[in-house]
């Protein structure tokens, strides 16, 4: 599909957005102050690019001591499909150990990126970590990851819009679209 034949579909409201985020929010914030209180520094870890406009809404709304880090990571496979050869271009400036990492990130497809990064922040002895994600394919599941804050649940369509690209462009739209041929 070129850009020229495609047709962006209204999907989620940037308003259910906001609503979905402020509802992690107040689960993240209960969960989290009992344990960064005991120890720990918060690290909230913001899976680039995609994760990007989420986690900038998100974190404002956790009023409360923590860190924001970012990697990168690619994982490459045949056309959109992603596959489990996940590569990680660019690492955190934080230490992960005895520190609570939080992964964000913006869908959750196969689960390929978010079990990579799992396992690599336990192997680094992170005192806990956890996975939130604004969107969840479950029907696309290849991997088997537990994702501990789901925002919203959604169905096997290609979205765009809020940070999810198609070919790098439309991340900046403030809403999410399908992307469907004319
Ligand atoms: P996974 O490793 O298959 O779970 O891949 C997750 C990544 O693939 C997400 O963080 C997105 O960057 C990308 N992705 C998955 N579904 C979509 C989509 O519908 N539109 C745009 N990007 C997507
Ligand atoms: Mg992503």
């Amino acid at each position: 599909m070129s850009s020229s034949n495609a047709m962006l579909k209204p999907f989620l409201s940037n308003e259910k957005i906001q609503e979905t985020v402020k509802k992690l929010a107040v689960r993240i914030k209960a969960d989290y102050r009992p344990l960064t209180d005991s120890g720990g520094e918060l690290i909230v870890v913001v899976t680039l690019k995609g994760a990007l406009f989420f986690a900038a809404d998100l974190m404002r709304e956790i009023d409360m001591p923590l860190l924001v880090d970012f990697v990168r990571v690619a994982s490459y496979g045949a056309g959109t499909k992603s596959s489990g050869n996940v590569v990680m271009t660019k690492d955190l400036e934080n230490p992960v150990r005895d520190n609570h990492i939080l992964i964000l990130d913006e869908i959750v497809d196969s689960g390929h990126t978010v079990k990579f990064l799992l396992e690599k922040f336990k192997q680094s002895d992170a005192a806990s970590v956890k996975v939130c994600s604004l969107l969840n394919k479950p029907s696309r599941r290849e991997a088997d990851v537990h994702v501990d804050y789901v925002g919203l649940d959604v169905e096997d369509k290609f979205l765009v819009g809020y940070g999810l690209d198609f070919n790098e462009k439309y991340r900046n739209l403030p809403a999410v679209y399908t992307l469907e041929e004319k």
